[in-house]
Formats: C-alpha cells, structure tokens, sequence
C-alpha cells in the first residue's frame, strides 16, 4: 500500500505561529523511514501549501508580521526571496478569509489526487482549517466517506458564530454547508460535501456555547471525555463506528487534532484544554481504525 504524505506548513486558520513548523518537523524526525519499515510505500512531496498564494501567511501575532493591513507587504520568507502579499481584512467576523479559502482550495486538490491514484493521503497539518480542504479532497474521490474527529473541540463555528473569527474554529461547518458558510470566497470552490450523520465526535471538552446549540440542532453525534470516562476508549471507538458505518464497509477520513490529547502527553499545542486523552488512548483510536480497513485519509493537525 502506498502513503501520500502532504506536509501542510500553514497557520493561518489562528493566530499563532508555530503550527506551521510542523511537518517538516515530523518528516525531519524520520516519519518517512518509520512508515517505510511499517511496510508502507511512501511518496512526500514537500508542499509548500502557500508558496505561490498571494496572501501574508503570517499570523498577525507574530513578531515578524507585518503590521500594515492596507495595500501590499513585502514578507521576506521562502527561498530568501521577498514576496508581494495582498491584504487580506477580515470579511464578517473571520480572520483571514482569503488566505485560508486559497490553501484550503489546494490542499483540496492535493488531498483529491492523491486518493484518486488509490493511495492514503496522509496530511500534516499546520491548523486544523486544513480539514476543509483535506475531507474536500477526500469526499471527491469517497463521496459515502465518513468523518470520525478526534478533538478537544468541535471546531464547527460558522461565520456568524465564532468569538474568535480564526476559522480553524469553524471547518466543520463549511463542510456541513450549514447557515452563514456560503461566502465567498469559499464559496466559488467549496460546496457542502458531508452530511450531520456522516460525521462522529470523539474527545471533546471544550465547546462555545454556539456550537452546542449547532451540535444540537443538527442532531450530531458526540463521544465526549465524560463518555471515554464512562465505557472507556474501546467502547467509545466501537460506537463511533457502530454509528457512522454500522457495517463497516464505508470509506473513513480521520482527522486528529492532537488537541485532543491530553496536554501533559502533547503540550505542543496553541489550544491545549486539560483533562484529554491518554497516550494510549489516542494511539487505540488510530489502531482501531486502521483494524477496520476503511480507512482512507487521515490529517494529523496542528502539533506545533
Ligand atoms: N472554539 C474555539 C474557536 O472557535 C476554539 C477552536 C479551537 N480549534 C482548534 N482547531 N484548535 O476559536
Ligand atoms: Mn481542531
Ligand atoms: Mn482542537
Ligand atoms: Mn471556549
């Protein structure tokens, strides 16, 4: 079997800097040799997912980011080479906006391509906004694809919702295609591709009040750390499964945000929200899916 890694180095879904730091990180750290000897075939093509996107992919937090916000900055990065940015103010409530719709359009594509070839995209995320781009990707190739997140947070805020305005609070929802995500300009290449039952929660513990009500209304199933308390990880995993894919037969995307670990196994973290997975915990979700066989695309986002 054969691996497509896509190393997504971007943060522009939050304003910390750091996540972007780690793919290279992890490939650096011979992921490549660890899933070759696993018996995998790996193909990495380092991706520079904003290289050649006309936005400042700096978070505004940054020490080194440009504080203009009017006309273009010249970022210096990538190769040495100075690079033109166009600004990108906020629209509504969200940060970033055309940055994010731009990377995530690619990352789409990438993630898409490479599931077309039959191969398991495997994506290093940078922050979980990815996630629209990568289930995108997926669900073009898997259009019955199920979605299992494993996360602190639901991260399904919509543009109308969101207290923060970073949309690595909010992929879900673009996804679902629920009130206020039709906008431009995710809309001109992002069109609701995952339905509220196709999508099950595992490890949360810390959701805005708007998202309750989100997570309500749309009848989303939920396996919360009180509920990995109660029946333990193995029965959790097994229901999650027994509920988006009682048969076993359609194709999973995984999306891991290693938030959902517990800060004192993954502290590098810009969203760390204590009392969260164990160690092993988190290894036997990522186990027990690969046991099914349906897996067929997984992000590991925003280690930093
Ligand atoms: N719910 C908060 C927000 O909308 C936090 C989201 C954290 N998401 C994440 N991918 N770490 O901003
Ligand atoms: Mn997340
Ligand atoms: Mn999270
Ligand atoms: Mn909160």
């Amino acid at each position: 079997a054969t691996v497509g890694i896509v190393g997504c180095p971007f943060s522009g879904g939050q304003k910390r800097a750091g996540v972007d730091l780690a793919p290279n990180k992890l490939i650096e750290a011979g992921l490549v040799d660890q899933l070759s000897s696993l018996g995998w075939n790996v193909h990495y093509e380092s991706q520079q997912s904003y290289i050649d996107i006309p936005y400042n992919p700096i978070p505004t937090s940054s020490p080194s980011a440009p504080s203009k916000t009017e006309g273009t900055v010249e970022t210096q990065q990538d190769r040495g080479e100075v690079v033109q940015r166009l600004p990108d103010p906020d629209i509504g409530l969200m940060k970033k906006p055309r940055l994010v719709s731009a990377v995530n359009e690619k990352v789409a594509k990438q993630v898409g391509e490479i599931a077309e070839k039959g191969w398991l995209p495997l994506t290093l995320g940078g922050d979980h906004s990815l996630a629209m781009g990568t289930v995108a990707g997926t669900k073009s190739k898997y259009p019955d694809a199920c979605l299992i997140w494993v996360d602190a947070h639901a991260d399904i805020n919509t543009p109308l919702t969101t207290e923060s305005g970073n949309l690595h609070g909010c992929p879900v929802s673009f996804l679902l295609g629920l009130e206020g995500c039709d906008v431009a300009p995710f809309n001109e290449w992002l069109s609701p591709c995952l339905k509220p039952e196709e999508i099950v929660y595992i490890g949360l513990r810390d959701i805005d009040d708007g998202e309750k009500k989100i997570l309500r209304e749309n009848g989303i199933k939920a396996y919360t750390m009180h509920h990995v308390d109660k029946y333990g990880i193995g029965k959790v995993v097994e229901m999650a499964l027994d509920y988006v894919n009682p048969n076993r037969e359609k194709p999973v995307h995984l999306s891991f945000d290693v938030d959902a670990l517990d800060p004192t196994v993954a502290p590098s973290t810009g969203t760390p929200v204590r009392g969260g997975l164990t160690f092993r915990e988190g290894h036997y979700i990522t186990e027990a899916l690969a046991e099914t066989g349906c897996l067929v695309s997984v992000d590991i986002m925003r280690i930093s």
